[in-house]
């Protein structure tokens, strides 16, 4: 089968996104074709390099550079080590930095590509299906400070992206899962088909049948590169991403980022803000049930009922989407649309986040 291309034409910069099957075995001349400069470094973990390793130095002669990619280690003493061996190798400008791992070596080696002499070029080989879907695409690179998460960081467009599904064989069943949450974010903000497909589809996305989920990534890549382009540093429409994220980043947050997955957090995200548009009249009870109903069948969420109301109350009023004061909230009006309000009251937020089951 041909891959699937998607072009992301944003204002700082044009590339593709090649997608499909065995497209990771044709690293080299993918790379060679869009020019990126021909000393090659990948910076990847000893998990996914364990995994996948042999494959990719058959396809690549990029130097490996190997750190830890736990989210603790998405700081910035991770990207000073990725910064010493670049140096130690005598890498100029005349490199590539290719990132090869989920979200976590996404972030911290793009951060370090943006930076190490001002910013050498960028290919992201993304190995989560979050990171297949969600943080190889958009150039938002960075790191965690102790204080709290994604503080520092900066848009930073790689050259390409190269999504070969096949290297999702590998990946633990449940950091699948929470990338599939994403997805459901993407057919509830922008496509109902998307949606559909999962929720019928999910037998077939769990055995990681190579049509279906080629299908499912595209779509899934298709929308965020789509809004990326039309926003691409996040002054408007790119907010809709956001979608589940205000009440999950609280959720994250108030667990120390110990009990849940991103995605699961964004999972009852979701569900919040579901919850808060039915109150409000704006999204049909039908709609809110299908959305949790999908949610319930992708499998069980972590326990919640022991985290409280006021709790994550706390939370969400240090997000970062608040801007002058106020919080922006995505809510759902119908299965693929949505609207951005800022005019959440606390005793809204507090009813909806009761009737997801959180403690009172
Ligand atoms: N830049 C963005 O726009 C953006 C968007 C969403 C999320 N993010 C960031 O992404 C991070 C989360 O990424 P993630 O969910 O990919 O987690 P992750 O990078 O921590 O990877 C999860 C685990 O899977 C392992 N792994 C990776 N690929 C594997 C494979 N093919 N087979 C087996 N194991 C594999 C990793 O070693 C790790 O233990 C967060 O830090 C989040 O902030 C960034
Ligand atoms: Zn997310």
């Amino acid at each position: 089968m041909e891959p699937v291309r998607v072009d992301v034409p944003t204002p700082s910069r044009q590339y593709v996104i090649t997608l499909g099957d065995g497209v990771l075995d044709r690293l080299t001349r993918l790379l060679d074709d869009v020019k990126a400069p021909a000393r090659r470094f990948v910076v990847s973990s000893p998990t996914v390099w364990r995994f996948h390793g042999h494959r990719f130095a058959k396809a690549s002669d990029a130097e490996p550079i190997l750190v830890t990619d736990g989210e603790r280690y998405k700081q910035m003493p991770t990207v000073a080590r990725v910064y010493e061996a670049l140096i130690k190798s005598n890498a100029d400008r005349g490199s590539t930095l290719i990132t090869f791992g989920g979200g976590v070596i996404g972030d911290l080696a793009g951060f370090a590509a943006a930076t190490y002499l001002r910013g050498i070029a960028l290919v992201h080989v993304p190995t989560t299906l979050l990171a297949q879907v969600d943080a190889a695409i958009g150039g938002k690179v960075g790191v965690n400070h102790p204080l709290g998460k994604n503080l520092i960081g900066a848009f930073y467009q790689p050259h390409a992206v190269v999504v070969d599904p096949s290297v999702l064989g590998t990946l633990p069943r449940r950091e699948f899962r929470a990338g599939l949450y994403e997805v459901i974010k993407y057919g509830m903000t922008s496509s109902p088909s998307l949606f559909a497909r999962v929720a019928q589809e999910q037998k077939a996305i769990f055995a990681r049948e190579p049509g279906v989920l080629t299908a499912v990534i595209a779509e899934s890549c298709r929308i965020k590169a789509a809004v990326v382009v039309a926003d691409e540093k996040e002054a408007g429409l790119r907010r809709i991403l956001n979608f589940g994220h205000t009440a999950g980043h609280a959720l994250e947050a108030v667990t120390r980022y110990r009990r849940f997955r991103h995605g699961e957090a964004v999972g009852y995200g979701m569900l919040v803000a579901a919850e808060l548009a039915v109150t409000r009249g704006v999204l049909a009870e039908t709609d809110r049930r299908a959305l949790a109903d999908v949610v319930a069948r992708l499998g069980p969420l972590p326990p919640i009922a022991d985290i409280s109301v006021a709790h994550v109350l706390e939370a969400m009023k240090h997000d970062k989407k608040m801007v002058d004061g106020r919080l922006h909230f995505v809510l759902p009006t119908a299965i693929g649309s949505t609207s951005i309000v800022d005019d959440v009251s606390e005793k809204e937020m507090r009813r909806a986040l009761t009737r997801v089951g959180l403690k009172k």
